[in-house]
């Protein structure tokens, strides 16, 4: 996870004063959204990835295509290696995201239950430096879990967060 500053910093270098969003003082929100559901909707892929910058999506990926795609501006961009690079990267993301759904609703004994996972992943860029990073998870629109960078530990909401908890402290 804390691989996403590094790979978006390369991509925003790349980009330079291209990019129309800038803030006055150089800053950029980038928020990701990941969307994992326990059961299979047709048309729908299970796992969902989306990033935008400043509001506006620049990348998507879904368990169905398995690729990273760029989108807006940044589909304009040609030699961008880190596309491909990126889509191991949000693969190896949909694994970890969708056996923690898993593990949730064992967790509550309804593996055949429509349930909805959600992670929430951002920071302020400001000169090349990231602040006000924040990792949070939402289990059916519940707090689910959030990663607190002053202690630092995951903090759980929900009883099964334990055990994701566990899991994710342990690797
Ligand atoms: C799930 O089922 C097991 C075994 O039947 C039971 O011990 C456990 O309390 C159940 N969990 C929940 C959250 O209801
Ligand atoms: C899920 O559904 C299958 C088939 O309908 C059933 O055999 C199984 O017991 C169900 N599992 C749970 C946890 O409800
Ligand atoms: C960010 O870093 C790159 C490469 O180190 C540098 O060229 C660029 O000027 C820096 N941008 C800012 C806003 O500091």
């Amino acid at each position: 996870m804390v691989r996403m500053v590094p790979v978006l910093l390369s991509l925003l270098l790349l980009l330079g004063p291209a990019v129309p969003q800038e803030n006055q003082d150089g800053r950029y929100s980038l928020t990701y959204i990941y969307t994992g559901l326990s059961k299979h909707v047709e048309d729908v892929p299970a796992f969902q990835a989306l990033g935008s910058l400043n509001d506006l999506q620049f990348f998507r990926y879904n368990s169905k295509d398995r690729k990273s795609q760029p989108m807006g501006l940044w589909r304009q961009v040609e030699g961008m290696e880190d596309w491909k690079q990126d889509s191991q990267l949000q693969k190896a993301r949909e694994d970890i995201f969708m056996e923690t759904l898993k593990d949730i609703v064992e967790y509550y004994n309804d593996s055949n239950g429509s349930h909805v996972l959600q992670g929430r992943f951002g920071c302020e860029i400001e000169n090349n430096r990231s602040s006000g990073a924040f990792w949070k998870y939402y289990y059916d629109g519940k707090d689910y879990i959030e990663f607190n960078k002053e202690i630092p530990a995951w903090v759980p909401f929900d009883p099964a967060a334990q055990i994701t908890k566990q899991k994710w402290e342990a690797s």
